[in-house]
């Protein structure tokens, strides 16, 4: 059995609680998908600026309705700390994917760059020190990092 089937597994036995930030974007709705289809329970947020309400449709038409229940989503932005906040309230784990991509944009407006991906980021990053949340992944990264509660 390889690493990534025995976590499979284990979540499977012990379904955890996810926000994905950027939940409408690429990875995030594929991450929806793929951790809907473990029975795992998801809080999604994002404000639609890149992402698509379809990315979304998609991944509901290829789940089942009763793990499609299992999601839960929040129209908003990471640039407030408040919706940070109240996306981060009672979940396990974090996969932070939202932020503006394309380094054209940011040169051209490097000010709106600068609040989504930094100010935004930094929101998360201040929310991982609550208790229900402490597990982060970085957008860039090619494997993200989640780390076990309490670890
Ligand atoms: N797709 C790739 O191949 C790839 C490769 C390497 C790195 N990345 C990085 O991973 C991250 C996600 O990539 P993606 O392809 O899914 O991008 P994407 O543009 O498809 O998704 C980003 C999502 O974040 C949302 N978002 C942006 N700013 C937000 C804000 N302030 N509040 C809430 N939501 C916000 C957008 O609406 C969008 O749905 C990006 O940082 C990207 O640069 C992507």
């Amino acid at each position: 059995m390889t690493t990534y089937e025995a976590v499979q597994e284990r979540l499977t036995i012990r379904p955890r609680t996810w926000l994905v930030t950027g939940i409408a974007g690429f990875i995030g709705s594929n991450l929806l998908e793929t951790l809907l289809n473990l029975d795992q329970r998801v809080v999604g947020l994002d404000n639609f600026s890149l992402g698509k309400p379809g990315n979304l449709a998609q991944v509901k038409g290829a789940v089942t309705d009763s793990r499609w229940k299992n999601f839960r989503f929040i129209r908003g932005d990471i640039r407030s700390l408040d919706t940070c906040r109240q996306a981060c309230r009672s979940v396990d784990f974090v996969l932070h994917q939202a932020a503006l991509g394309s380094v054209p944009r940011s040169i051209s407006d490097p000010i709106a760059t600068h609040e989504n991906n930094v100010t935004g980021f930094l929101n998360m990053l201040s929310l991982r020190t609550a208790p229900a949340c402490c597990a982060l992944s970085t957008p860039g990264r090619a494997q993200p990092t989640v780390t076990a509660p309490g670890s």
